[in-house]
């Protein structure tokens, strides 16, 4: 491209985008422009854009009229909490921040370059999808952006905003990636729109129900945070980024811990009900439990039976992974293992040890869960648990039951350090239910069942699911105290920090999808 512009002429008309009127039209929907997203999530003043000047080459369908700076998409790299991090974000005021040949080649080239530099790839996805000028180009250019996201799956973590329209095809790279943020009314994220859902289904359908933030949180499990307006969500994005080691080789970062290592937690014991049916909210448990109080829950409205998310533990980050007895009981079920696996395994590529806090009463029994594939789905969590070779701290805090106990981080799947509460029960399912079938015939024949059954289901808890037995086999390194359980999961962990497990040589394993 040649101009009698100069330089500075040239980065001015870049900074303008798609230009006043565009601009304005993004403000008048509630949306902010690329460069301003940039400059919220990023470091102030620490933002450096490269290919500014790349432009489409593209002819016919009008597009050899205009050839605009960045061809709609801003790349380069900026600082998070002064940690280096490689953004573009796409901008809807030029060609609608649709993906041409150049603007996907510049996505891509970016996307390896952070994984060749190892640093993360955020990308701001605000875009009308393919270019419909440039027709396979454009194709081209999102196959390109796909191939770069899974070369650097689990080399650095890939994180995805989404701040408008993401439709088709487009929304595969996202997919890819390891987190993604939706925010709530200008966001959707869908395969066909409403128009192409009523004239194949005949459904009248709103984008909102078919693609936007809540759908996505609530239902699909697609979006793992959302928000209700641009900045929060980007703040979020921080947040996060600030748990998160560059790549695959650095270890995450540790920040010094203002909370006592030694704190004394006695407040559990009357957080967790003695009685195994009552419900509590595990989350209490974890914010008692970890430095601060703080703790970035994952996916937070989906699959809400299990709990994952990020927190501190003497200034270490770790990935918590917990049962929720507040939602359907805290039993496992298909999305609750789909949710827990990819947690895990992402905590796993990037040296994030795990804690694992039990209270399940197993996998949910039924003809929608069984017709539904809870076989191949529950088997992700012992797949994802067991294939894990980061430090594993699990704790049982009431029940453990059937292949729950088994997949919740235990000593088989190479649980490296395994505890229980004094009060935990861990057997193969619960003692009503397994009096019932040993002792049906002796229970029927007995003069008072009632009495007989409760006498049964006594024994049972004291002689066959206490976690003496676990302990005696070596199942469980120790029963502790729930006032000391903070510090014995950090000494734990400090244990364990240079952990080294080698693993079989093979290509790759073949997890159950
Ligand atoms: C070229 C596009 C475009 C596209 C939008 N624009 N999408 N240009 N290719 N895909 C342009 C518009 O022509 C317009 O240009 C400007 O961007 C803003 O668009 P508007 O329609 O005015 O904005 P809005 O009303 O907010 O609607 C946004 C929209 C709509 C919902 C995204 O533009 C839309 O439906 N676009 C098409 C979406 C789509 O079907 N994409 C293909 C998906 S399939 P002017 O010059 O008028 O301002 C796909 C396959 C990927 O992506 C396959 C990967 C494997």
């Amino acid at each position: 491209m040649t101009s009698a512009k100069t330089l500075e002429e040239l980065r001015q008309e870049a900074r303008q985008g798609g230009g006043e009127a565009r601009i304005a039209a993004q403000h008048a929907k509630g949306k902010k422009t690329a460069r301003e997203r940039l400059e919220l999530l990023l470091d102030p003043g620490s933002f450096h854009e490269i290919g500014m000047f790349v432009t489409h080459r593209a002819t016919g369908m009008g597009m050899e009229k205009s050839y605009p700076l960045t061809d709609g998409v801003i790349t380069g790299w900026g600082k998070i909490e002064g940690r280096i991090v490689y953004v573009f974000a796409q901008d809807f005021t030029i060609l609608g921040g649709s993906v041409g040949e150049a603007h996907g080649r510049k996505i891509a080239r970016l996307i390896e370059f952070a994984r060749q530099n190892g640093a993360p790839v955020i990308g701001l996805n605000d875009s009308g999808g393919a270019r419909i000028q440039e027709g396979v180009d454009a194709l081209a250019g999102y196959g390109e952006i796909f191939h770069q996201n899974v070369q650097s799956s689990g080399v650095i973590p890939q994180i995805s905003i989404i701040l408008g329209p993401c439709a088709g095809g487009a929304v595969y790279s996202p997919a890819i990636t390891d987190f993604v943020f939706m925010v709530e009314k200008t966001a959707h994220m869908f395969i066909t729109g409403p128009e192409v859902v009523k004239a194949v289904t005949h459904q009248d359908v709103t984008f909102d129900d078919l693609g936007g933030a809540h759908v996505h949180r609530t239902q699909s499990g697609v979006a793992h945070f959302t928000a209700p307006d641009e900045e929060t969500l980007l703040m979020t994005v921080r947040w996060l980024v600030s748990y998160l080691p560059p790549n695959n080789l650095t270890p995450p970062p540790w920040q010094p811990s203002q909370d006592d290592p030694q704190r004394l937690t006695p407040e559990l014991a009357d957080m967790v009900p003695l009685d195994p049916q009552q419900p509590y909210d595990v989350r209490q448990v974890i914010t008692t439990l970890v430095d601060n109080g703080e703790f970035l829950e994952v996916q937070e409205d989906y699959a809400t039976n299990l709990v994952v998310g990020f927190a501190r533990l003497d200034g270490h980050p770790v990935g918590i992974v917990a049962n929720q007895p507040l939602s359907l009981a805290g039993v496992l079920d298909i999305n609750a293992s789909d949710k827990g696996a990819r947690f895990i395994r992402f905590c796993d590529a990037f040296h994030i040890p795990l804690v694992t806090l039990v209270d399940t009463p197993g996998f949910l029994p039924g003809l929608e869960q069984e017709q539904g594939g809870i076989i191949r789905h529950g088997a992700k969590m012992a797949y994802a648990y067991s294939e894990a070779t980061v430090p594993k701290v699990s704790l049982i805090l009431r029940k453990a039951y059937g292949g729950a106990y088994i997949v919740m981080s235990s000593k088989h799947l190479r649980g490296d350090i395994n505890f229980a509460w004094p009060n935990a029960e861990i057997a193969v399912m619960g003692p009503e239910g397994a009096v019932n079938i040993v002792y049906g015939r002796e229970i029927a024949s007995s003069p008072d069942p009632q009495a007989r059954r409760q006498e049964l289901i006594a024994d049972y808890r004291a002689r066959t699911a206490t976690p003496l037995v676990a302990a005696s086999r070596g199942y469980l390194d120790d029963i502790i105290d729930p006032a000391e359980t903070r510090f014995r999961i950090i000494a734990a962990l400090e244990a364990l920090r240079e952990k080294r497990t080698p693993t079989p040589s093979r290509k790759h394993g073949n997890i159950p999808l």
